[in-house]
């Protein structure tokens, strides 16, 4: 039973949908939630489901080692074996992510390798897409560039907002994220495209 921890920043939506999909017959269970937010909503929602809960404030980027360093303690401390970022907004260091690549996994609401890093849903409709969606990747150094686990595709519709098309395609990461979760820990990393 793989021991997975879950990095969040806010809402927490996507920590929600890996912890209810760990419930059953699941070779993972969640044994962690840290949030980078101490406001975070995240937060109450992971105790909500039995989830050990705590946040690690991260004050700039004038303190990351600091901040990486009770990362590392806390999911050492809860014998992690996969951790999932769901949310967290927070670039990590080469360091860190060399001491959890292979276990490391990130969710992107884009169709990686298009539209890395901030602002997704407003830059595909910039860029006139005919369709977006949400990216599951094992990360590594460099954002938003890692192995590919899995993708869940939808086309964008005429009129779509920023916020429109943001609020479909969260709905759809919260069926890939568990997806891919489920095979990941079952030692299976064929990419898996939905629909
Ligand atoms: C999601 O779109 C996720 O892909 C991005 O942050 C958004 C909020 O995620 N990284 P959550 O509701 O906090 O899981």
């Amino acid at each position: 039973m793989k021991r997975v921890a879950i990095l969040i920043s806010g809402s927490g939506s996507n920590m929600v949908a890996l912890a209810r999909s760990m419930a059953r017959d699941h070779p993972a269970r969640p044994v962690l939630a840290l949030s980078s937010d101490v406001g975070a909503a995240g937060l109450d929602r992971a105790r909500a489901l039995g989830i050990p809960a705590r946040a690690i404030e991260h004050r700039g980027r004038a303190e990351r080692a600091e901040f990486e360093a009770a990362l590392q303690s806390a999911l050492v401390d809860a014998a992690a074996e996969i951790v999932c970022l769901a949310g967290f907004m927070h670039v990590l260091s080469a360091d860190f992510v060399a001491r959890w690549q292979g276990r490391l996994l990130n969710i992107h609401p884009s169709l990686l390798p298009l539209h890395r890093g901030l602002h997704t849903h407003a830059r595909a409709l910039a860029a006139g897409d005919a369709e977006s969606g949400c990216t599951v990747h094992e990360v590594t150094a460099a954002l938003d560039d890692g192995p590919i686990l899995g993708q869940a595709r939808l086309p964008i519709l005429p009129g779509d907002t920023a916020e429109s098309l943001a609020t479909r395609v969260l709905g759809v990461e919260h069926v890939l994220y568990p997806a891919v979760l489920r095979r990941f820990a079952a030692g299976d990393r064929t990419p898996l495209h939905l629909p």
